[in-house]
């Protein structure tokens, strides 16, 4: 069998490499965080089982920070740094009128990268209005392609609806589209090859994501579907893969193209090889909790700094006091691990 290597982490966000200043925010163990994760909403109109419970308690509307709330936000982050954005959930479309907060945000200078992590039930309808607003990027969920499997996973029957919305986001023409397969053993496990064709002839890229213990259902980890195994599949069964040369070592996936050129295939390996040595990211939730992990076990209320009016010095002291309590990573693979309280859903995934 080929030898297909995961690539490891780098060590540290190396401030020069990444052309840092001490301005950033940057915590005990030399990483720069430079990518903020919004979520816009904890609603979904799907309930994931390796995500969130079927009777969950939504939070009222009240509650949410409003689109002016996150953008004040985001400009007093861009002053430490932060340069790349992703709007999460929940299901961010379900979100009213979202296009209008990726308008705001998308005027902002300091931002290079804005994306959106959907589950692509809603994409149709709104693709193209994102595209316009000036959304650069998304990552569609899709675990199954099969329509009763689609209904036990996800408890609602949604696939023609999110392949509709695929279709929608590949027309839009967005600079990169992405699918997001989390791999479960024994449940769509044996769909590695046929969701990884798929994308293929699509021309988009899939990433397999090893199933995290954050969802609401008991997490196993013999569960896991690892990495390399997956890996070995798809080299095996849909094309000879070789490591991508040009691939961010920041960045949580390991990307392979197929030795024909023709696509590209990204890994997460979050439980077998975890890549919090590289972690860039920091969560806002959406009610205005700022969270540095997303294990976190605790979080900093932002929201009285922004409500009812924005108190700028209070946000950069909050954000910097989070970045420098950040802790070396999660303990998934140790008896030491804690599972938050919050699941998936209300974090922003
Ligand atoms: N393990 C791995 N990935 C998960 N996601 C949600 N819950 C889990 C979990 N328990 C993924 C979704 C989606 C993104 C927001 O997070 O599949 O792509
Ligand atoms: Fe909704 Fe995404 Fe969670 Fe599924 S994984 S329930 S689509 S938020």
């Amino acid at each position: 069998m080929k030898h297909l290597p995961i690539q490891e982490p780098l060590i540290k966000n190396d401030l020069a490499q990444i052309g840092a200043s001490s301005g950033n925010l940057i915590d005990t163990f030399g990483r720069v965080h430079n990518n903020l994760r919004i979520s816009v909403t904890d609603r979904c109109n799907l309930r994931c089982v390796y995500c969130m419970p079927e009777d969950v308690q939504f939070l009222d509307s009240k509650e949410l920070l409003s689109f002016e709330e996150i953008n004040a936000f985001v400009k007093i982050a861009v002053t430490r740094g932060i340069n790349k954005v992703r709007l999460t959930g929940g299901e961010p479309l379900l979100r009213r009128d979202l296009s209008t907060l990726v308008g705001f945000l998308s005027q902002i200078e300091e931002i290079k990268d804005l994306s959106m992590t959907t589950n692509g039930m809603l994409l149709k309808s709104q693709a193209m209005a994102l595209k316009q607003a000036g959304l650069n990027r998304i990552t569609i969920s899709l675990d199954t392609l099969i329509p009763e499997r689609f209904l036990d996973l996800c408890k609602r029957d949604g696939l023609a609806q999110t392949l509709e919305g695929i279709d929608a986001g590949i027309r839009a023409g967005f600079q990169s589209i992405k699918l997001n397969t989390v791999s479960i053993k024994g449940i769509n496990d044996d769909e590695i090859v046929s969701l990884a064709k798929f994308a293929r002839e699509k021309q988009i890229e899939i990433r397999f994501i090893e199933y995290m213990p954050i969802g609401a259902n008991p997490w196993e980890k013999a569960k896991v579907m690892p990495a390399h195994e997956i890996l070995e599949k798809i080299d095996k069964e849909v094309g000879a893969l070789v490591p991508a040369t040009n691939y961010d070592p920041r960045a949580p996936a390991m990307e392979f193209v197929y030795e024909d050129g023709k696509g590209k295939v990204g890994i997460i390996a979050s439980v077998s090889k975890p890549f919090c040595q590289s972690c860039n990211r920091i969560r806002i939730t959406a009610e205005g909790k700022l969270r540095n992990c997303l294990f976190a076990l605790e979080e900093i209320d932002i929201r009285p700094f922004l409500r009812p009016e924005v108190d700028t010095k209070s946000i950069l002291t909050m954000l910097e006091n989070s970045v420098v309590s950040k802790w070396a990573g999660h303990q998934f693979n140790t008896k030491e691990f804690i599972k938050p309280t919050r699941t998936m859903h209300a974090i922003g995934g």
